[in-house]
Protein backbone atom coordinates (compact mmCIF):
# COMPACT_ATOMS: atom_id res chain seq x y z
CA UNK A 1 0.00 0.00 0.00
CA UNK A 2 1.11 3.74 -0.40
CA UNK A 3 1.08 6.23 1.99
CA UNK A 4 -1.68 9.07 0.98
CA UNK A 5 0.46 11.74 2.53
CA UNK A 6 3.40 11.15 0.75
CA UNK A 7 1.55 10.48 -2.40
CA UNK A 8 1.11 13.26 -5.12
CA UNK A 9 -1.76 13.49 -7.21
CA UNK A 10 -1.04 16.20 -9.48
CA UNK A 11 -2.26 15.04 -12.92
CA UNK A 12 -3.95 12.00 -11.31
CA UNK A 13 -7.53 10.79 -11.10
CA UNK A 14 -8.46 9.74 -7.07
CA UNK A 15 -11.02 6.73 -7.12
CA UNK A 16 -11.87 7.17 -3.64
CA UNK A 17 -14.59 5.10 -1.66
CA UNK A 18 -16.41 6.88 0.60
CA UNK A 19 -19.11 6.34 3.25
CA UNK A 20 -21.75 8.67 2.53
CA UNK A 21 -24.75 6.43 3.93
CA UNK A 22 -25.78 9.35 5.66
CA UNK A 23 -29.10 10.01 6.87
CA UNK A 24 -31.62 11.72 4.50
CA UNK A 25 -35.17 12.93 5.40
CA UNK A 26 -37.39 14.31 2.57
CA UNK A 27 -34.20 14.94 0.11
CA UNK A 28 -32.26 16.87 3.23
CA UNK A 29 -29.77 15.32 4.75
CA UNK A 30 -29.87 15.66 8.06
CA UNK A 31 -26.33 14.48 9.64
CA UNK A 32 -23.49 15.56 7.61
CA UNK A 33 -20.82 13.99 10.27
CA UNK A 34 -19.89 11.08 7.49
CA UNK A 35 -19.59 13.85 4.68
CA UNK A 36 -17.75 16.47 6.54
CA UNK A 37 -15.37 13.38 7.59
CA UNK A 38 -14.16 12.85 4.34
CA UNK A 39 -13.22 16.65 3.02
CA UNK A 40 -9.67 16.55 3.73
CA UNK A 41 -9.18 13.20 1.87
CA UNK A 42 -10.38 15.26 -0.94
CA UNK A 43 -9.58 18.62 -0.25
CA UNK A 44 -5.40 17.16 -0.78
CA UNK A 45 -6.08 15.56 -3.73
CA UNK A 46 -7.69 18.50 -5.37
CA UNK A 47 -4.75 20.88 -3.25
CA UNK A 48 -2.41 18.52 -5.19
CA UNK A 49 -4.00 18.98 -8.87
CA UNK A 50 -5.52 15.64 -8.96
CA UNK A 51 -8.79 15.18 -9.70
CA UNK A 52 -11.55 12.87 -7.61
CA UNK A 53 -14.40 10.31 -8.47
CA UNK A 54 -16.13 9.84 -5.01
CA UNK A 55 -18.45 6.34 -4.76
CA UNK A 56 -20.52 5.08 -2.34
CA UNK A 57 -23.25 2.76 -1.65
CA UNK A 58 -26.91 4.89 0.56
CA UNK A 59 -28.87 2.34 2.08
CA UNK A 60 -30.00 -0.74 0.90
CA UNK A 61 -32.27 -0.14 -2.14
CA UNK A 62 -32.42 -4.02 -3.72
CA UNK A 63 -33.21 -5.80 -0.28
CA UNK A 64 -35.53 -2.57 0.76
CA UNK A 65 -37.22 -2.39 -2.41
CA UNK A 66 -38.07 -6.00 -2.63
CA UNK A 67 -39.76 -6.05 1.10
CA UNK A 68 -41.72 -2.71 0.02
CA UNK A 69 -42.22 -2.55 -3.48
CA UNK A 70 -43.59 1.12 -3.38
CA UNK A 71 -40.01 2.18 -3.12
CA UNK A 72 -37.89 2.66 -6.24
CA UNK A 73 -34.59 2.87 -6.97
CA UNK A 74 -34.53 6.56 -7.20
CA UNK A 75 -35.49 6.91 -3.49
CA UNK A 76 -32.00 5.64 -2.78
CA UNK A 77 -30.05 7.93 -4.75
CA UNK A 78 -27.17 10.26 -3.83
CA UNK A 79 -27.84 13.04 -5.81
CA UNK A 80 -29.04 14.94 -2.44
CA UNK A 81 -25.49 14.46 -1.84
CA UNK A 82 -24.18 17.00 -4.92
CA UNK A 83 -25.81 20.41 -3.43
CA UNK A 84 -24.29 19.98 0.14
CA UNK A 85 -20.71 18.64 -1.13
CA UNK A 86 -20.09 21.25 -3.65
CA UNK A 87 -20.99 23.88 -0.85
CA UNK A 88 -18.87 21.94 1.95
CA UNK A 89 -15.88 21.42 -0.74
CA UNK A 90 -16.28 25.34 -2.89
CA UNK A 91 -16.50 23.83 -5.73
CA UNK A 92 -18.83 22.54 -8.42
CA UNK A 93 -19.63 18.42 -7.74
CA UNK A 94 -20.82 16.69 -11.53
CA UNK A 95 -22.58 13.47 -11.15
CA UNK A 96 -23.14 10.58 -12.98
CA UNK A 97 -26.57 8.69 -12.48
CA UNK A 98 -25.16 5.32 -13.22
CA UNK A 99 -21.76 4.51 -11.39
CA UNK A 100 -20.26 1.73 -14.26
CA UNK A 101 -22.56 3.26 -17.55
CA UNK A 102 -21.02 4.73 -20.24
CA UNK A 103 -21.64 8.58 -18.82
CA UNK A 104 -19.38 7.66 -15.50
CA UNK A 105 -16.75 6.75 -18.01
CA UNK A 106 -16.77 9.59 -20.21
CA UNK A 107 -16.93 12.21 -17.07
CA UNK A 108 -14.18 10.51 -15.47
CA UNK A 109 -11.75 10.38 -18.41
CA UNK A 110 -12.79 14.38 -18.72
CA UNK A 111 -12.22 15.60 -15.03
CA UNK A 112 -9.54 18.23 -15.15
CA UNK A 113 -7.43 19.05 -11.72
CA UNK A 114 -9.60 20.20 -9.24
CA UNK A 115 -12.65 18.81 -10.62
CA UNK A 116 -15.26 16.27 -8.65
CA UNK A 117 -17.09 13.29 -9.82
CA UNK A 118 -20.07 11.67 -7.52
CA UNK A 119 -21.40 8.75 -8.56
CA UNK A 120 -24.85 7.51 -8.10
CA UNK A 121 -25.41 4.27 -5.75
CA UNK A 122 -23.35 1.95 -5.95
CA UNK A 123 -26.04 -1.00 -4.78
CA UNK A 124 -27.95 -0.24 -7.52
CA UNK A 125 -26.21 -3.28 -8.64
CA UNK A 126 -26.68 -7.04 -6.94
CA UNK A 127 -22.98 -6.99 -7.91
CA UNK A 128 -21.46 -4.85 -5.65
CA UNK A 129 -22.66 -6.64 -2.38
CA UNK A 130 -21.68 -9.68 -4.28
CA UNK A 131 -18.38 -8.51 -4.30
CA UNK A 132 -18.48 -9.33 -8.51
CA UNK A 133 -14.93 -9.06 -9.80
CA UNK A 134 -16.31 -8.08 -13.00
CA UNK A 135 -18.29 -5.04 -11.71
CA UNK A 136 -15.21 -3.70 -9.46
CA UNK A 137 -12.90 -4.04 -12.42
CA UNK A 138 -15.31 -1.77 -14.20
CA UNK A 139 -14.98 0.97 -11.41
CA UNK A 140 -11.54 0.12 -11.42
CA UNK A 141 -10.92 1.86 -15.24
CA UNK A 142 -12.26 5.31 -13.40
CA UNK A 143 -9.37 5.98 -11.60
CA UNK A 144 -5.50 5.87 -11.45
CA UNK A 145 -5.73 4.85 -8.00
CA UNK A 146 -7.64 4.05 -5.66
CA UNK A 147 -8.47 5.63 -2.35
CA UNK A 148 -10.19 3.51 0.57
CA UNK A 149 -11.62 6.07 3.09
CA UNK A 150 -15.04 4.20 4.29
CA UNK A 151 -14.44 3.04 7.29
CA UNK A 152 -17.89 2.97 7.94
CA UNK A 153 -18.27 0.13 5.38
CA UNK A 154 -15.00 -1.47 6.05
CA UNK A 155 -16.56 -4.45 7.64
CA UNK A 156 -18.32 -5.65 3.74
CA UNK A 157 -16.38 -7.42 1.52
CA UNK A 158 -18.13 -6.37 -1.24
CA UNK A 159 -16.65 -4.96 -4.71
CA UNK A 160 -16.10 -0.94 -4.35
CA UNK A 161 -15.00 -1.63 -0.39
CA UNK A 162 -12.61 -4.74 -1.13
CA UNK A 163 -12.50 -6.52 -4.64
CA UNK A 164 -11.62 -3.62 -6.31
CA UNK A 165 -8.30 -3.35 -4.60
CA UNK A 166 -6.59 -6.21 -6.36
CA UNK A 167 -7.06 -3.90 -9.58
CA UNK A 168 -4.37 -1.38 -8.34
CA UNK A 169 -0.46 -2.45 -7.90
CA UNK A 170 0.53 -1.60 -4.77
CA UNK A 171 1.50 1.73 -5.05
CA UNK A 172 -1.70 3.09 -6.51
CA UNK A 173 -3.72 1.75 -3.42
CA UNK A 174 -4.06 3.11 -0.05
CA UNK A 175 -6.23 4.20 2.66
CA UNK A 176 -7.33 8.26 2.70
CA UNK A 177 -6.68 10.54 5.84
CA UNK A 178 -10.53 9.27 7.15
CA UNK A 179 -9.32 5.58 6.96
CA UNK A 180 -5.80 6.29 8.92
CA UNK A 181 -7.17 8.13 11.73
CA UNK A 182 -10.19 5.34 12.18
CA UNK A 183 -7.59 2.87 12.41
CA UNK A 184 -5.23 4.18 14.40
CA UNK A 185 -7.33 5.27 17.26
CA UNK A 186 -8.75 1.85 17.12
CA UNK A 187 -5.33 0.13 17.16
CA UNK A 188 -4.54 2.26 19.89
CA UNK A 189 -7.44 1.03 21.82
CA UNK A 190 -7.20 -2.46 20.45
CA UNK A 191 -3.31 -2.91 20.93
CA UNK A 192 -1.69 -0.34 22.73
CA UNK A 193 -4.49 0.71 25.99
CA UNK A 194 -3.00 1.88 29.07
CA UNK A 195 -4.60 0.61 32.15
CA UNK A 196 -7.37 0.99 33.54
CA UNK A 197 -8.98 0.33 30.60
CA UNK A 198 -12.90 0.85 30.66
CA UNK A 199 -14.85 -0.43 28.12
CA UNK A 200 -18.81 1.07 28.00
CA UNK A 201 -21.19 -1.43 26.12
CA UNK A 202 -24.97 -0.15 25.76
CA UNK A 203 -27.69 -1.04 23.67
CA UNK A 204 -30.66 -2.87 23.46
CA UNK A 205 -29.68 -6.26 22.90
CA UNK A 206 -26.76 -8.21 24.57
CA UNK A 207 -27.25 -10.64 21.54
CA UNK A 208 -25.34 -7.64 19.53
CA UNK A 209 -23.01 -7.20 22.02
CA UNK A 210 -21.72 -10.46 23.15
CA UNK A 211 -18.70 -10.99 20.45
CA UNK A 212 -17.33 -7.78 21.61
CA UNK A 213 -17.92 -8.48 24.98
CA UNK A 214 -16.18 -11.63 24.82
CA UNK A 215 -13.28 -10.23 23.15
CA UNK A 216 -12.59 -7.51 25.51
CA UNK A 217 -12.20 -9.97 28.11
CA UNK A 218 -9.18 -10.62 27.21
CA UNK A 219 -8.00 -6.75 26.52
CA UNK A 220 -10.27 -4.55 29.11
CA UNK A 221 -10.29 -4.16 33.12
CA UNK A 222 -13.48 -2.99 33.34
CA UNK A 223 -16.91 -3.57 31.36
CA UNK A 224 -19.68 -1.25 32.35
CA UNK A 225 -22.91 -2.51 30.43
CA UNK A 226 -25.79 -0.01 30.43
CA UNK A 227 -28.77 0.15 28.16
CA UNK A 228 -31.91 -2.64 27.75
CA UNK A 229 -29.07 -5.43 27.35
CA UNK A 230 -28.50 -4.83 31.34
CA UNK A 231 -32.00 -6.57 32.26
CA UNK A 232 -31.08 -9.85 30.51
CA UNK A 233 -28.23 -9.90 32.83
CA UNK A 234 -30.19 -9.18 35.85
CA UNK A 235 -32.65 -11.46 35.15
CA UNK A 236 -30.70 -13.81 34.23
CA UNK A 237 -28.93 -13.29 37.96
CA UNK A 238 -32.92 -13.92 39.80
CA UNK A 239 -33.38 -10.01 39.34
CA UNK A 240 -37.53 -8.97 39.10
CA UNK A 241 -37.14 -6.69 35.73
CA UNK A 242 -40.92 -6.24 35.03
CA UNK A 243 -41.69 -5.12 31.74
CA UNK A 244 -37.96 -4.11 30.54
CA UNK A 245 -36.15 -5.52 27.53
CA UNK A 246 -35.03 -8.84 27.94
CA UNK A 247 -33.62 -11.76 25.67
CA UNK A 248 -35.12 -14.87 27.01
CA UNK A 249 -33.20 -17.04 24.89
CA UNK A 250 -29.78 -15.26 25.98
CA UNK A 251 -29.80 -16.01 29.74
CA UNK A 252 -27.58 -18.30 29.84
CA UNK A 253 -25.32 -16.67 27.81
CA UNK A 254 -25.26 -13.71 30.11
CA UNK A 255 -24.40 -16.03 33.36
CA UNK A 256 -21.61 -17.18 31.31
CA UNK A 257 -19.82 -14.06 29.99
CA UNK A 258 -20.25 -13.20 34.18
CA UNK A 259 -18.38 -16.44 34.93
CA UNK A 260 -15.60 -15.98 32.27
CA UNK A 261 -14.94 -12.10 33.43
CA UNK A 262 -14.61 -13.46 37.26
CA UNK A 263 -12.23 -15.95 35.80
CA UNK A 264 -10.21 -13.46 33.74
CA UNK A 265 -10.54 -10.67 36.95
CA UNK A 266 -12.45 -8.32 34.86
CA UNK A 267 -14.67 -6.35 36.44
CA UNK A 268 -18.12 -6.16 34.93
CA UNK A 269 -20.41 -3.27 36.22
CA UNK A 270 -24.17 -3.23 35.61
CA UNK A 271 -26.44 -0.50 36.65
CA UNK A 272 -27.68 -1.03 40.51
CA UNK A 273 -30.44 0.99 40.00
CA UNK A 274 -32.34 2.23 37.27
CA UNK A 275 -35.01 4.87 35.88
CA UNK A 276 -38.22 3.49 35.41
CA UNK A 277 -41.28 4.08 33.32
CA UNK A 278 -44.79 2.91 33.00
CA UNK A 279 -44.56 2.67 28.93
CA UNK A 280 -42.30 3.05 26.46
CA UNK A 281 -43.02 6.91 25.58
CA UNK A 282 -41.96 10.26 26.32
CA UNK A 283 -44.69 11.36 28.12
CA UNK A 284 -44.43 8.18 30.45
CA UNK A 285 -44.83 8.35 34.23
CA UNK A 286 -41.18 7.97 35.89
CA UNK A 287 -40.03 6.11 38.65
CA UNK A 288 -36.83 4.70 40.03
CA UNK A 289 -35.84 1.10 41.66
CA UNK A 290 -33.01 -1.19 42.14
CA UNK A 291 -32.09 -3.05 38.87
CA UNK A 292 -33.06 -6.23 40.24
CA UNK A 293 -36.54 -5.12 41.95
CA UNK A 294 -38.28 -3.29 39.03
CA UNK A 295 -41.89 -3.72 39.69
CA UNK A 296 -44.41 -5.38 37.47
CA UNK A 297 -45.82 -2.67 34.93
CA UNK A 298 -42.85 -1.12 34.95
CA UNK A 299 -39.28 -0.79 32.58
CA UNK A 300 -36.19 0.34 33.35
CA UNK A 301 -35.12 3.29 30.07
CA UNK A 302 -31.77 4.84 31.39
CA UNK A 303 -29.54 3.98 34.76
CA UNK A 304 -30.56 5.76 38.43
CA UNK A 305 -28.33 7.62 40.33
CA UNK A 306 -26.33 5.06 42.14
CA UNK A 307 -25.50 3.34 38.75
CA UNK A 308 -24.11 7.13 37.58
CA UNK A 309 -21.86 7.24 40.87
CA UNK A 310 -20.23 4.20 40.32
CA UNK A 311 -19.75 4.07 36.38
CA UNK A 312 -18.67 7.40 36.62
CA UNK A 313 -16.14 6.76 39.23
CA UNK A 314 -14.89 3.85 36.84
CA UNK A 315 -14.35 6.07 34.21
CA UNK A 316 -12.87 8.67 36.48
CA UNK A 317 -10.25 6.38 36.86
CA UNK A 318 -9.41 4.81 33.20
CA UNK A 319 -6.45 5.57 31.28
CA UNK A 320 -8.32 4.41 28.14
CA UNK A 321 -11.98 3.93 27.25
CA UNK A 322 -14.06 2.85 24.70
CA UNK A 323 -17.38 3.52 24.32
CA UNK A 324 -20.19 1.86 22.28
CA UNK A 325 -24.00 2.31 22.97
CA UNK A 326 -25.96 4.29 25.41
CA UNK A 327 -27.27 3.79 29.05
CA UNK A 328 -30.92 4.65 28.10
CA UNK A 329 -33.71 5.99 26.11
CA UNK A 330 -31.63 9.21 25.66
CA UNK A 331 -33.68 10.59 22.64
CA UNK A 332 -36.40 10.96 24.87
CA UNK A 333 -35.63 13.95 27.52
CA UNK A 334 -36.57 11.85 30.41
CA UNK A 335 -34.58 8.88 30.04
CA UNK A 336 -31.30 10.95 28.86
CA UNK A 337 -30.28 11.60 32.44
CA UNK A 338 -27.95 8.05 32.22
CA UNK A 339 -26.42 8.78 29.38
CA UNK A 340 -25.22 12.44 29.58
CA UNK A 341 -23.65 11.44 32.63
CA UNK A 342 -21.60 9.32 31.38
CA UNK A 343 -20.54 11.13 27.91
CA UNK A 344 -19.44 14.19 30.68
CA UNK A 345 -17.57 11.67 32.50
CA UNK A 346 -15.94 10.24 29.28
CA UNK A 347 -15.13 13.93 28.67
CA UNK A 348 -14.01 14.67 32.05
CA UNK A 349 -11.65 12.10 32.14
CA UNK A 350 -10.44 12.51 28.48
CA UNK A 351 -9.47 16.00 29.39
CA UNK A 352 -7.29 14.21 32.41
CA UNK A 353 -5.29 12.59 30.02
CA UNK A 354 -7.54 9.68 28.99
CA UNK A 355 -7.81 8.40 25.70
CA UNK A 356 -11.59 7.98 24.41
CA UNK A 357 -12.96 6.18 21.61
CA UNK A 358 -16.65 6.41 21.05
CA UNK A 359 -18.39 4.55 18.12
CA UNK A 360 -21.50 3.22 17.04
CA UNK A 361 -24.51 5.33 15.78
CA UNK A 362 -25.96 5.86 18.74
CA UNK A 363 -23.19 6.68 21.40
CA UNK A 364 -21.92 9.14 18.99
CA UNK A 365 -25.41 11.06 18.34
CA UNK A 366 -25.61 11.19 22.02
CA UNK A 367 -21.98 12.96 22.40
CA UNK A 368 -23.42 15.34 19.73
CA UNK A 369 -26.46 15.86 21.28
CA UNK A 370 -24.79 16.83 24.71
CA UNK A 371 -21.96 18.62 22.45
CA UNK A 372 -19.33 17.00 23.76
CA UNK A 373 -18.05 15.35 20.46
CA UNK A 374 -14.96 17.57 20.50
CA UNK A 375 -14.06 16.60 24.16
CA UNK A 376 -13.91 13.12 23.72
CA UNK A 377 -10.46 11.74 21.86
CA UNK A 378 -12.21 10.38 18.72
CA UNK A 379 -15.31 9.60 17.22
CA UNK A 380 -15.27 6.91 15.14
CA UNK A 381 -17.61 7.01 11.72
CA UNK A 382 -18.52 3.68 12.35
CA UNK A 383 -21.27 1.50 13.22
CA UNK A 384 -20.70 -2.08 12.40
CA UNK A 385 -16.84 -1.86 11.07
CA UNK A 386 -16.48 -0.32 14.76
CA UNK A 387 -18.08 -3.24 16.44
CA UNK A 388 -16.88 -5.97 14.40
CA UNK A 389 -13.01 -4.73 14.39
CA UNK A 390 -13.21 -4.58 17.74
CA UNK A 391 -15.12 -7.89 17.93
CA UNK A 392 -11.46 -8.66 17.05
CA UNK A 393 -12.20 -9.13 13.17
CA UNK A 394 -10.36 -8.70 10.67
CA UNK A 395 -12.16 -5.86 8.17
CA UNK A 396 -12.33 -6.80 4.50
CA UNK A 397 -11.60 -3.10 4.03
CA UNK A 398 -8.71 -2.53 5.71
CA UNK A 399 -6.92 -6.13 4.80
CA UNK A 400 -7.77 -5.52 1.03
CA UNK A 401 -5.52 -2.64 1.02
CA UNK A 402 -3.06 -3.69 3.55
CA UNK A 403 -2.50 -6.91 1.76
C1 LIG B 1 -23.43 1.69 7.96
O1 LIG B 1 -23.99 2.79 8.04
O2 LIG B 1 -23.58 0.81 8.80
C2 LIG B 1 -22.46 1.50 6.84
O3 LIG B 1 -22.55 2.52 5.90
C3 LIG B 1 -22.62 0.14 6.21
O4 LIG B 1 -23.91 -0.02 5.72
P1 LIG B 1 -24.56 -1.47 5.71
O5 LIG B 1 -24.73 -1.89 7.13
O6 LIG B 1 -25.86 -1.33 4.96
O7 LIG B 1 -23.58 -2.37 4.99
MG1 LIG C 1 -24.75 -1.11 9.29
Amino acid sequence: MSNFTNHSFKGQRALIRVDFNVPIKNGTITDDTRIRAALPTIKKVLADGGSVVLMSHWGRPLKDIEKKPHLTLADFSLQPVVGHLSTLLGTDVQFSNDCISDDAAQKAAALQPGQVLLLENLRYYKQEEKGDKKFAEKLSKLGDVYINDAFGTAHRAHASTAIIADFFPGDKKMFGLLMEGEVKAAEQVMNNARKPFTAIIGGAKVSDKILIIENLLEKATDIIIGGGMAYTFFKAQGGQIGNSLCEDDRLDMANDLLKKAAEKGVCIHLPADSILADKFAADAATSSALSMEVPEGWMGLDIGQMAIANFSKVIGDSKTILWNGPMGVFEMDKFQHGTKAIAEAVAAATEKGAFSLVGGGDSVAAVNKFDLADKVSYVSTGGGAMLEFFEGKTLPGIAAIKN
